[in-house]
């Protein structure tokens, strides 16, 4: 039986992710959220929902769970064995009083700080307590979703500067840890994912931009992002692919 850990459970990737792991009766799925009451699929007998504390949308500077909290879930997680594949599906484009910002007018210490804190540094935190419970005899994987508008080769557009930035570095703290990996685990395999346009929460204020046909289900990129990781050989180590298969350039 494979282990997969899927971490923003309650979100609309996040949770298709769940789903498309689970499907595979052979996946046993941990299901990591802040909102663990509210994922529709636990009924299943090969998902384990875990709740991870912090991180509340409502708080006037949104944060992301601690080190502490992150340290308990992996103790509970890695006691049952190795794992197999683990998946952040975290991240944040707005909240309370945060918006992506058109221009550097609108470049705040407080905003800039918590979308690095949620879409960086969180995934870096669960990277510290999880890479090192991979599968070391056969193939593992450590995979977090970023997005393309992190590429810095490819912004032709501009605007968005904080979560182009976190995203930019997220890709550098993935890429630093798949060198790092690979020394004590030559089988685990550490990459960044592009789900494509997909209509969730996280992107609603900003469908109306988007062109007829290239906003993807949830589910739909769950599939695709979940048939790329189980696509992945060796050369892929430390680089970020899209919901098609492609790698995006750094
Ligand atoms: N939607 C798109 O068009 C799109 C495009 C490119 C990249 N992406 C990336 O894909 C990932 C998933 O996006 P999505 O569309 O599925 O968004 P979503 O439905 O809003 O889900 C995001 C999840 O991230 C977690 N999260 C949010 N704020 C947090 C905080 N302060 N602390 C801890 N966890 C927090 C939550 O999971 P829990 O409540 O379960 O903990 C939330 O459900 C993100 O990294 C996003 O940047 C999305």
């Amino acid at each position: 039986m494979a282990r997969v850990v899927i971490v923003g459970a309650s979100g609309a990737i996040g949770g298709e992710l769940v789903d498309a792991y689970a499907k595979d009766t052979l996946n046993f799925v941990y299901a990591v959220s802040r909102k663990p009451d509210s994922l529709k699929w636990c009924a299943r007998e090969n998902i384990q929902p875990v709740s991870l504390k912090g991180g509340a949308a409502d708080e006037p500077m949104v944060s992301a769970p601690d080190d502490e909290d992150l340290a308990r879930i992996a103790r509970l997680i890695g006691a049952d064995g190795p794992l197999d594949r683990v998946i952040v599906a975290t991240g944040m484009l707005h909240s309370n009083g945060i918006a992506p910002e058109k221009s550097l007018k609108a470049l705040s210490y407080e905003s800039l700080s918590t979308v690095f804190m949620v879409n960086a540094f969180y995934p870096a935190m669960v990277a510290k307590h999880f890479i090192p419970l991979l599968a070391k005899h056969e193939d593992s994987v450590f995979a977090a979703l970023s997005a393309r508008v992190g590429s810095i080769e490819d912004n032709h557009l501009g605007g968005w500067y904080a979560y182009r930035a976190s995203k930019a570095a997220l890709n550098m703290l993935l890429k630093t840890a798949s060198i790092e990996a690979r020394r004590a685990n030559p089988n685990a395999l550490v990459v960044g994912l592009h789900p494509g346009t997909v209509d969730s929460d996280l992107s609603k204020p900003f469908q109306s931009r988007v062109p007829k046909g290239k906003l993807f289900s949830a589910e739909f990129a769950a599939q695709q992002l979940h048939a790329v990781l189980e696509s992945l050989g060796p050369e892929a180590n430390g680089r970020v692919y899209a919901w098609d298969g492609r790698a995006i350039p750094f």
